[in-house]
């Protein structure tokens, strides 16, 4: 067992971001997919950037699960995905490229909403309109695909894999988001035909793979399947719970589960949310443990913190308690797994914010409003100044490195799984049991 099965004995497994994403999932879900029969994605779209890094070789997976590296796993892109053809099908290259023949593996629900070049030029259009409005988004169509699903003029995948009417759809469409293109934003309209010719391609490839995933996940859990559930992004990018308006535009944390495969999250036996041992965060918004200085900048060089779809460096600052309870808490977290502990190897000092005052007052929850003014108040760690590249087991985790571990359980009030100490693959710490939160609550 990767990890423990204290909970009850448990069939279907969520991975979840805790923080502004980025956390690792990618990673821990392609270890988890060892002990999955399906690995699921159920929103977002190519805006994500997930890494597994497999001996030398990286995978960066920005619509396919994480799981596709196992031999046999079926990979299901659940109907609460944006799905770019585009991105998909190079995707789907970069496979074959590097031997991985596992195109066959592959389902998307025929209810997905379809990303396409008028997307991407609205996102753009909109970015660039007004430095106060930018969202810092990663131009990839995700807010304007979900504006036209929530407006009910979207495209879905079982209408795009049928040529007749994708061409009728796609006519209507374009001739509405041109007017808006042109006369709006002042750009370029898009040329239906061209964008049907290129694109009927891509639906010529991807049809077989379209079908009713619902349906299929539903027979697989009555035949006793193990399903892993992978969300994108992370819980501070969601855009009910979130940091809005600085947040994508679905629901990020195990909230958009249902929603996003049409099974039931009830069935669903444990949640996992990861977070760095720190934090970090791409694109505007507020970060209120965020270090601007050259530690921020040093954190970044070790923790390599540039972003995966975008390439974009990341914002780095210390691990924000406030936050992560919040996140775990409507998330329904289960247990936690604290990726890349290593980076903090070389630092003699480590913080955690463990309450902010927000606009004069103190507290020790997560405001709504991105307006007010916080400042965190931190906990200082001793650093354990040593490699923790290659522990496998807690024990052979430094001393201080364990002090630190246990109260990030403790603050949390949220057990930890996991520990991730290196990119590779192999580079876990697997917790059995799981390190439990203490009767020191806050951590003090
Ligand atoms: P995701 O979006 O949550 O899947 O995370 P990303 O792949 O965007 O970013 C995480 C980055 O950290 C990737 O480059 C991973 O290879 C790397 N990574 C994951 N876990 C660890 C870890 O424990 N230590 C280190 N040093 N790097 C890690
Ligand atoms: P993974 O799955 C980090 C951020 C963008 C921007 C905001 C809105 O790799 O963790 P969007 O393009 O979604 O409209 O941008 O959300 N963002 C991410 N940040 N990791 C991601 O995905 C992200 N996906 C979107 O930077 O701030
Ligand atoms: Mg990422």
């Amino acid at each position: 067992m990767i990890i423990s099965n204290q909970v009850k004995s448990t069939q279907h497994s969520c991975v979840v971001g805790l923080q502004w994403g980025d956390e690792g999932k990618g990673k821990i879900v392609d270890v988890l997919s060892a002990e999955a029969d399906i690995v699921v994605r159920y929103q977002g779209g190519a805006n994500a950037g997930h890494t597994v890094q497999v001996g030398d070789r990286e995978y960066i997976f920005h619509l396919v699960p994480s799981g596709i590296l196992k031999e046999g796993t079926v990979c299901i892109i659940g109907n609460g995905v944006v799905i770019d053809p585009r991105a998909l099908i190079e995707e789907f290259d970069g496979l074959l490229e590097n031997g991985l023949d596992h195109e066959a593996n592959i389902m998307i629900s025929d209810r997905a909403h379809v990303v396409l070049p008028y997307h991407g030029a609205l996102d753009e259009a909109k970015e660039s309109a007004s430095e106060d409005g930018k969202i810092g988004t990663t131009l990839r169509g995700i807010g304007p695909c979900y504006t036209d699903k929530a407006s009910r003029v979207g495209l879905r995948m079982s209408e795009f894999v049928d040529p007749d009417r994708f061409k009728e759809r796609l006519t209507r469409i374009a001739d509405l988001k041109n007017r808006e293109l042109e006369s709006l934003h002042g750009r370029e309209p898009i040329d239906a035909a061209t964008v049907f010719e290129e694109y009927s391609a891509y639906a010529d490839r991807l049809r077989p793979r379209v079908c009713d995933v619902t349906a299929y996940l539903h027979e697989q859990d009555s035949s006793g399947a193990n399903i892993l559930f992978e969300g994108a992004q992370g819980a501070l990018l969601d855009i009910d719970m979130g940091t809005y308006p600085y947040v994508t535009s679905s629901n990020t944390s195990f909230l958009g589960l249902g929603a996003g495969t049409g099974f039931s999250a009830r069935k669903v036996d444990r949640v996992l949310g990861i977070t760095k041992a720190y934090a970090t965060r791409v694109g505007e918004g507020p970060f209120p443990s965020e270090m601007a200085d050259e530690a921020g900048e040093s954190l970044r060089e070790a923790g390599a913190e540039f972003g995966a779809t975008t390439g974009r460096p990341r914002r780095c600052g210390w691990l924000d308690i406030v936050a992560l309870r919040r996140a775990i808490q409507f998330g329904d977290v289960d247990a936690m797994v604290v990726t890349k502990l290593d980076v903090l190897d070389h630092l003699d000092e480590i913080k955690a914010a463990v309450s902010y005052t927000v606009d004069g007052v103190e507290t020790d929850q997560f405001p709504a409003s991105v307006d007010c003014e916080i400042t965190p108040h931190y906990r200082s760690f001793p650093g354990w100044l040593e490699s923790t590249a290659e522990c496998r087991s807690f024990e052979q985790l430094p001393e201080k490195a364990r002090q630190y571990l246990q109260f990030i359980a403790d603050a949390a009030g949220c057990p930890i799984a996991i520990v991730s100490v290196g990119k590779e693959r192999t580079q876990i710490v697997t917790l059995d049991p799981w390190l439990e939160p203490g009767t020191n609550g806050e951590g003090d």
